[in-house]
């Protein structure tokens, strides 16, 4: 029953496993024991800091173990030695495995054993000792019923950053956890990346990190939000030009002209129509009355052809507008956060474009999408010329 030491692992409420590592000795690096020397007073601080789980040692283990209470965080006992951790790599690097780890693991009575998983430039043999470890763990962890955790580290080059200089890049990351759960992990154990989601999942500016269910809420949030905007403001954008070959070619004459071109197309094609707000108080607006609790639509799309505004020309495509103080990203507390993403894409797609076609024109209907909230596109067949 593997589920009852996972259960020992995770917290009931939150769901999570915030897990404290102070199994440093077992990788001979000084500058990791500072603050950590004495080990039964380390281990009784963590204890009163109460978190999901320790990670210790052999013999740091006991001073969990011992100690004469009955709720504790769970044992993750670390079950490999490596001499990956100094400022400078050694000249032989390895990885060993602790002799019988599963039956030590029972005897702590610990709640899952733990093994790296390392990726370091130009060291195969370290991660094949890596993969050799957890390839004799796996099947003891099973007959066992001992949950299995596995670290991927993915190092930089020991030139770049030296030692423990972890890579932050997600590309390197991801198929190492990958591997690590086809080798049979159960639990991974990641470095959080530089990505905008492991930024996202650890970040907790007042004290307190998002729950799961907010991320998610959020991260769905970021995908529609920064999706069907961007590429419908592209695809838009791209048949309105093609639609008018003078305005393309006052760009192609000076792609100093995109900067404006990207507003223009903004405003020309409103990618959020439309979104609704509720009133939180009585108010006036144009000399209408709104009810708190009314709702209110806010027409981007209308209020970007306001000819009060933008002139008698607001219905026409004008490449070279300015100013243009169109709505696109809304406005005020909500405006849009990703309008600096949202111009960067929508330029270096329009650069990319001028300097390879001279022409861009029709070769077919433009099929829109039936939405009151976003200016979808489905279809735009166009015809470019190459330079
Ligand atoms: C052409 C591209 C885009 C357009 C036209 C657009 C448009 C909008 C609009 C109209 C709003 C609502 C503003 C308001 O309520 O007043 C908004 C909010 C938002 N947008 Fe965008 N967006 C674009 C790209 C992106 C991208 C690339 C991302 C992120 C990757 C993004 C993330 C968001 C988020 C998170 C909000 C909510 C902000 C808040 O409520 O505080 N958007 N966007």
């Amino acid at each position: 029953m593997k589920t009852a030491r996972l259960h020992r692992l995770f917290n009931p409420r939150s769901g999570r496993c915030l897990d404290v590592a102070v199994d440093h000795g077992f990788f001979n690096e000084g500058s990791f024991l500072a603050g950590i020397e004495d080990l039964p007073k380390a281990v009784a601080t963590l204890v009163a800091a109460a978190p999901d789980a320790i990670q210790l040692t052999v013999g740091q283990a006991p001073h969990l173990q011992r100690m004469p209470v009955r709720a504790k965080p769970a044992l993750v006992l670390r079950t490999d030695v490596a001499n990956v951790y100094g400022a400078r790599l050694p000249r032989t690097l390895f990885s060993r495995m602790i002799d019988d780890p599963v039956g030590q693991a029972l005897r702590l009575d610990a709640a899952c054993v733990v093994v790296n998983l390392f990726c370091i430039p130009d060291q195969p043999e370290l991660a094949d000792q890596c993969i050799q470890n957890i390839l004799r763990l796996k099947p003891a962890c099973d007959t066992y019923s001992m949950p299995l955790m596995v670290e991927p580290l993915v190092f930089q080059a020991d030139a770049k950053a030296g030692g423990y200089g972890v890579d932050g890049d997600p590309a390197k990351i991801i198929p190492l956890v990958r591997q690590a759960v086809e080798l049979g992990a159960d639990i991974i154990k990641a470095d959080p990346t530089d990505d905008v989601v492991s930024q996202l999942a650890t970040a907790a500016p007042d004290g307190e990190q998002l729950t799961d269910v907010e991320l998610g809420m959020f991260l769905i949030q970021l995908l529609v939000a920064g999706n069907e905007t961007t590429r419908n403001l592209l695809s838009g954008g791209l048949a309105a030009l093609a639609a008018r070959p003078r305005q393309w070619a006052l760009l192609a004459a000076d792609p100093r002209r995109i900067a404006t071109a990207v507003e223009e197309l903004l405003r020309w094609t409103t990618p959020v129509i439309s979104f609704m707000r509720t009133a939180t108080r009585p108010t006036e607006l144009c000399g209408q009355e709104v009810a708190e609790g009314e709702p209110v639509l806010c027409l981007y799309a209308s209020a970007n052809r306001d000819e009060d505004v933008f002139g008698p020309d607001a219905g026409d495509l004008d490449v070279t507008r300015d100013p243009n103080p169109h709505v696109s990203f809304g406005f005020g507390v909500h405006f849009c956060l990703g309008a600096a993403l949202g111009r960067l894409e929508a330029r270096v797609v329009l650069e990319e474009l001028l300097a390879r076609f001279s022409t861009m024109s029709p070769a077919g209907d433009v099929v829109r999408a039936p939405s009151p909230v976003i200016a979808g596109v489905r279809r735009a067949p166009v015809v470019v010329t190459a330079r």
